[in-house]
């Protein structure tokens, strides 16, 4: 069927009549295009597959495969709190709003409860991988990356870093405990995944402002040990946090520098908003090869509206993907990030004179796929289609008879009109089937 995926920054590619065929190991074995249906079995004999060993699917007119969504930056242990607390500022929010709700996971029972409905929620949206940031509990934290790993998602999950600046009910009771639960917990994810097949660890200081100078150089000392573990945080996110870290860590001029000197700064790092950059920093982010979690739905509807220079960071080839950042994001959509970085990219322009031109659509779609897969370090394994990598994928369908607000319009409509539909109008209707490594796991038990 039809098949569309990013080349580029720039090129999105709509495939007519791809031919994909995925072995059981998850990988794709062989991509042919423009193959017609009658052509198919000779195609695959002739390529040494038995047909007969295989299970053919054919998509129809109105339906596609993409490749799978990337949230970059998502809490779980903020899923029940979506939507709530806006025009709060950041430290006000996470003191009243957030910090209640991610306490509760402190009782392993809930947290089993809700992290099951939450990781349904993102597989339903189409998030294939998702870099979750946990609370701070151990045991609940280990309930994530048990349950993203039986239900089939990849994941990146991180109990979150919080020693300081934090109320009472809610931090880590030392460096050395936060530090402890950390490595405890990454023993628990190699145990359970040992070659990270879907779920890996990954370290994740909430931010400077809620981490001292132990907990950080500590969590360095993690990263220089373990070369494989991915790092997230929030970077330059808001006014008020920026002053905060200022205050805490005037040795540095700017959160490049600290996280740097930290040791947390490197091609693994994934940095959550990184609103107010400046040049300097900019610089550091590029050589460093560091990956930009770009979340607009919460940049602008969160308590400081703010609009990251994503132009600029493509410029400069920085990595950029995108992140629902949810809950300080409303919502758990890809599609929703995707089009409020378009929205968002529009204002930008607007402000810069015209010297930011607005992202397109394709670009949009690739910093949901391609760009997250780069982000994350894993381009060489998903993000697109290619001979090689994991078949992680969504079957989109814009078909009449299924219940959605797309309207087909058989004799006017392009391909590309169709693709433009659902990027623009869709939503988790038209996500009929969601793949990764080849197995179909929406609405799996
Ligand atoms: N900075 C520190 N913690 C958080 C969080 O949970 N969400 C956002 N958006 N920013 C943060
Ligand atoms: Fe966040």
């Amino acid at each position: 069927g039809t098949i569309i995926h990013s080349v580029s920054v720039e090129e999105v590619e709509i495939i007519d009549r791809g031919l994909l065929v995925i072995g059981l190991d998850g990988k794709i074995l062989l991509f042919q295009k423009g193959i017609a249906r009658e052509d198919v079995i000779s195609v695959l004999s002739g390529s040494g597959f038995n047909p007969r060993a295989l299970l053919l699917r054919v998509l129809k007119r109105g339906e596609f495969l993409i490749p799978g969504f990337i949230d970059t930056h998502n809490h779980a242990p903020q899923w029940t709190q979506r939507g709530t607390g806006r025009g709060r500022l950041i430290m006000d929010w996470l003191n009243t709003v957030t910090f209640p709700h991610e306490a509760r996971f402190e009782d392993p029972e809930y947290a089993r409860e809700t992290y099951a409905d939450c990781v349904d929620g993102f597989i339903k949206q189409g998030i294939t991988t998702a870099s979750y940031y946990g609370s701070l509990h151990g045991e609940a934290t280990k309930i994530l990356a048990d349950i993203c790993l039986k239900k089939g998602q990849r994941a990146f999950v991180g109990k979150c870093n919080m020693n300081i600046n934090s109320p009472d009910f809610y931090k880590d009771a030392s460096a050395e405990v936060s530090l402890q639960v950390t490595e405890d917990f990454i023993t628990h994810v190699r145990k359970i995944d040992p070659k990270s097949t879907l779920v890996t660890p990954i370290l994740t200081p909430r931010f400077a402002v809620a981490c001292d100078r132990d907990v950080l150089s500590g969590l360095g000392r993690l990263a220089a040990k373990n070369s494989d573990l991915p790092i997230q945080t929030h970077f330059d996110e808001t006014e008020q946090e920026m002053e905060i870290t200022k205050e805490l860590y005037p040795e540095f001029a700017n959160e490049a520098d600290l996280y740097e000197h930290f040791g947390l700064l490197n091609e693994r790092s994934i940095l959550a908003h990184c609103i107010y950059v400046n040049e300097y920093e900019m610089g550091r982010l590029k050589d460093l090869n560091c990956g930009v979690a770009h979340c607009p739905v919460s940049n602008t509807t969160g308590g400081s509206f703010g609009a990251a220079p994503i132009r600029e960071y493509l410029r400069r080839d920085i990595k950029v993907g995108l992140g629902t950042d949810s809950g300080g994001g409303f919502s758990s959509s890809i599609l929703d990030a995707m089009r409020q970085a378009f929205i968002v990219s529009k204002a930008r322009e607007l402000a810069t004179g015209g010297a930011d031109k607005h992202l397109s659509l394709n670009e949009c779609f690739y910093l949901a796929t391609l760009g997250g897969a780069r982000v994350c370090g894993l381009d060489q394994k998903i993000g697109n289609f290619a001979v090689g990598k994991e078949f992680d994928a969504l079957e989109i369908t814009t078909r009449k008879e299924h219940p959605s607000i797309i309207t087909p319009v058989e004799d006017i409509d392009s391909m590309e009109d169709i693709f433009e539909k659902f990027l623009m109008s869709g939503d988790d209707r038209n996500i009929a089937r969601v793949y990764v490594r080849g197995r179909s796991i929406k609405n799996q038990p």
